[in-house]
């Protein structure tokens, strides 16, 4: 038997953590043969709740859960992590400006960055879900000293997700014909899904999708607006499946991407694509055989999508200066 591996997940009482945590500990993320450890952090008033996880995940008796330590306690919750989930964040109340939004999770992210870089394994990987995701990264990143900047992820995969599923509708396939689909920037209704580039049955979505007005049209903004529509209809946001792309994350930066392919998430601009570096961008990454990530270089990005990729960038640099302040440096 391997050594188990440590998963540490913030916001672990909440909607996506329960939808979770329990596919983490079954063994349909790291394998059947690799047992699990599970750090789950709260904040104090939902200890009770969490409570109450760790009791379904005892009665589970999931063959491959070692350890299960629920707290409050930062360094506690991230030790010897291999992986840092970082959902837990404060969802935007009525009243609540962007800024404000940003400045309260970012005073979050600074701690968990520190408590990360102090306590936590050191090949530890660290994928932020909590929403404003790509700057909470930005900021962990920021504060987390000696830990290498590629191992601050933030959650796109949602986003590629849903757009994969709007072009295999549209084209009468399965979304699983549907490759090479990448989402360009912020986590927020600006972030470009590039249909140009995404290909069905290997042949671009553009060959077979002949309805460009709706490519560069309703696919977008159904795609960016999608989180809203589930909460309009759900009455509450998209939980289980955001729960599954944060483990398709994490599987895609586990395993070799497959030739010719590539998935999406987003990672600190090395200056990629005229991209500014520093910046957590989402932008089509590759996952080598070694473990490693790389960005697929080379692409040719035309003037509707350069326009988009500029926008959704813009605001990437409008939310670090929100929370300059907290980047240390
Ligand atoms: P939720 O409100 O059900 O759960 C959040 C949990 O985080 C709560 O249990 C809360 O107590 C906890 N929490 C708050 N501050 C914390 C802290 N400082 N440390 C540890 N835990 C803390 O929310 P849900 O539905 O689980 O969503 C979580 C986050 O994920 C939200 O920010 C949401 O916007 C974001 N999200 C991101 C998506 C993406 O694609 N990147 C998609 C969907 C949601």
């Amino acid at each position: 038997m391997k050594d188990p591996i440590t998963v540490s997940i913030t916001g672990a009482a909440g909607q996506i953590g329960y939808a979770l945590l329990f596919r983490i500990a079954s063994g349909s993320v790291f394998g059947p043969d690799q047992p699990v450890n599970l750090r789950l952090i709260e904040i104090e008033p939902a200890l009770p709740a969490l409570q109450g996880v760790v009791m379904e995940l005892d009665d589970c008796a999931f063959p491959l859960l070692r350890e299960i330590v629920p707290t409050s306690d930062l360094a506690e919750g991230f030790r010897g992590a291999n992986w840092a989930l970082l959902v837990g964040s404060v969802p935007r109340k009525a009243g609540m400006e962007r800024g404000d939004l940003l400045g309260i999770n970012g005073k979050i992210f600074t701690g968990q960055g520190q408590a990360i870089a102090a306590n936590a394994a050191s090949d530890v990987r660290t994928l932020v879900v909590g929403n404003p995701c790509n700057t909470n990264a930005l900021i962990a990143m920021a504060n987390a000293e000696g830990i290498p900047n590629e191992r601050f992820f933030a959650m796109t995969r949602l986003d590629e997700n849903r757009a994969k599923s709007q072009l295999a509708a549209k084209a009468g396939v399965h979304s699983s014909q549907v490759s090479n689909l990448c989402i360009w920037g912020n986590h927020s209704a600006t972030q470009y899904p590039d249909f140009v580039h995404a290909k069905i049955d290997g042949k671009p979505v553009t060959e077979v999708i002949s309805d460009r007005a709706w490519l560069e049209g309703e696919f977008i903004t159904t795609v960016q607006q999608r989180g809203a529509a589930i909460i309009k209809a759900r009455g509450a946001s998209s939980a289980a499946s955001a729960a599954n792309a944060a483990l398709d994350t994490v599987m895609a930066l586990s395993q070799p991407t497959a030739e010719g392919d590539w998935h999406s998430v987003a990672v600190c601009s090395k200056g990629e694509y005229g991209i500014e570096p520093g910046l957590i961008a989402s932008m089509p990454i590759r996952t080598k055989a070694d473990g490693s990530w790389e960005v697929v270089e080379g692409l040719e990005i035309d003037a509707f999508s350069q326009a988009k990729i500029d926008a959704t960038i813009a605001e990437l640099k409008e939310e670090r200066e929100a929370v300059k302040d907290l980047i240390p440096g």
